[in-house]
């Protein structure tokens, strides 16, 4: 999915928009839920907040990796070096992932598994925007 939307600033900052207020939302309304003692219903919304990184915002990291970087780096080898810093950032959204969801089967919705859903909001937001920084330099 390299389509020509993430060629276009204003096309793939939406999504990186998108993506991310999505996922604060759903963070609010999984903290929301612990507060109020739902235990179950905060054990859905952490499955559905997993789910959504998963879908929206890593696949959305792959589909870069698969196509646009490559293409990127092709068309403009002095960007090779920004490519490689952000496809790091990628990493640590997949290693911050997987290491919620190890925590989670042995902890339960912890307060160090609470830190991570943060800590995957942060990466992303500053990921972000280096990515339209660094891969839009003629439109920033
Ligand atoms: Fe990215
Ligand atoms: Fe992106």
């Amino acid at each position: 999915m390299s389509g020509p939307a993430l060629r276009q600033l204003h096309a793939h900052r939406a999504i990186h928009e998108g993506g991310l207020s999505g996922a604060i939302t759903k963070t609010e309304e999984l903290m929301q839920h612990l507060r109020d003692g739902e235990h179950e219903t905060a054990q859905l919304a952490a499955d559905d907040l997993i789910d959504y990184w998963k879908t929206r915002v890593i696949s959305h990291a792959e589909a870069e990796e698969s196509g646009f970087y490559l293409e990127i780096a092709e068309e403009n080898p002095e960007l090779q070096e920004a490519v490689t810093m952000l496809t790091r950032d990628h990493d640590l959204l997949r290693i911050i992932m997987k290491d919620l969801e190890e925590l989670r089967e042995e902890e339960g919705l912890s307060p160090a598994v609470l830190q991570k859903f943060y800590a995957l909001q942060i990466v992303n937001e500053i990921h972000s925007r280096d990515e339209e920084r660094l891969l839009f330099p003629d439109e920033n």
